[in-house]
């Protein structure tokens, strides 16, 4: 869980922006909640290497990464950055094509405990074995970094990537639209099985309060990501937000789904014109469920018992996680009216 630069910054980064949010990280909540690296996405970068090194845009970063780096642990959070396998970044920076071993012992002086490897401008190289080179020379380095992989599932990384990086992206970039939440979701269906403790799919940051969505939309979005098990990483303004947005980006009961220690990725049970049942297995045998109504109409949506592998015999207690509380025990499914773009998450337990 944390925070990155680009979904609502874009190229706009610099070190007053950054200790900015890690500052509100702390104020808010978010970082108690869960939310501890603060990644600085594309666009930190200097326009040339110089003496063969990465260095950061003197005007955006006048006190260089290292200061920051420092800055941001002492607000008792982590510390991520960029850079891209190809020749550019997708912005156009210097990148990191033959820098591998190089730029990992930068990163490591500067204290990164986070690195997100993009892949534009990567004409001709392998994926596999361009991202298994960045592997060994982060475990070279001897300092314990995530290893974020961006190839936005172009090479089925599911596959391959778990032994090499801890998340890899799934799709391409999200957008915070409706539609692009539903898309990116899709992607996400037919390969729970390759997510698990340490290695994630990744179905990109989050939108939550970026404003292209009503708050029902952003609930949505978010107990999705919970019930798939992805990484939770802000792209908000997280210095200027509503009660809503920190109400849904700091829910602990939903927050707890995510990072259920079980790791299981939930599956999409059931689809019919928009109204998707999701559901997860939790560590103590409970199922979280997400009801999702992607149509334009309210719809009465029911999970049952027998479909989550539940006895249907016995009777279970169904907790709403956005409310938390319960709402009472029930025998064979659970039925909730669901208003159109937004989703029901409960949690179906033994009594
Ligand atoms: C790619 C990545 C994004 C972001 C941008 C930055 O599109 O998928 O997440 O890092 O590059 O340029």
């Amino acid at each position: 869980m944390g925070w990155n630069s680009w979904n609502r910054f874009g190229p706009f980064v610099s070190e007053r922006l950054v200790l900015e949010i890690a500052d509100a990280l702390v104020e808010s909540g978010m970082r108690d909640a869960g939310y501890r690296y603060v990644v600085i996405d594309d666009a930190w970068e200097g326009s040339l290497r110089e003496d063969d090194e990465l260095v950061p845009s003197l005007w955006k970063f006048p006190r260089g990464m290292r200061a920051l780096a420092d800055d941001v642990h002492a607000r008792g959070l982590k510390f991520g950055i960029y850079t891209c396998a190809g020749t550019r970044t997708c912005q156009g920076y210097p990148a990191s094509a033959g820098y591998e071993e190089r730029d990992a012992r930068r990163f490591v002086e500067w204290g990164a405990d986070f690195v997100k490897i993009d892949w534009c401008n990567t004409h001709g190289l392998d994926a596999r074995a361009k991202y298994a080179n960045w592997s060994e020379a982060f475990r070279a380095v001897g300092r314990p970094m995530v290893f974020s992989i961006c190839e936005w599932g172009r090479n089925r990384p599911w596959e391959w990537a778990g032994t090499l990086g801890h998340l890899w992206r799934t799709a391409s970039d999200i957008q915070d639209r409706w539609d692009s939440v539903l898309s990116t979701l899709e992607r996400q269906a037919a390969i729970a099985e390759h997510a698990g403790p340490d290695h994630w799919n990744d179905p990109d940051m989050l939108e939550v309060g970026n404003g292209g969505m009503t708050d029902d939309e952003y609930r949505a979005h978010f107990s999705l990501w919970a019930i798939l098990a992805a990484p939770l990483i802000a792209g908000n303004d997280v210095r200027a937000m509503s009660a809503a947005t920190r109400e849904i980006l700091t829910a602990p009961e939903v927050i707890a789904v995510d990072q259920d220690s079980a790791g299981m990725q939930g599956r999409r049970l059931r689809e019919n014109e928009g109204r998707q049942v999701w559901a997860r297995r939790l560590a103590d045998g409970s199922h979280a469920v997400v009801l999702l109504n992607a149509s334009d109409a309210a719809a009465a949506m029911r999970v049952s018992w027998a479909e989550l592998g539940r006895p249907p015999a016995v009777a279970a207690v169904v907790r709403d996680l956005w409310e938390r509380q319960d709402v009472g025990t029930f025998n064979e499914s659970y039925e909730a009216s669901v208003a159109p773009h937004a989703a029901h998450m409960v949690k179906v337990s033994s009594r």
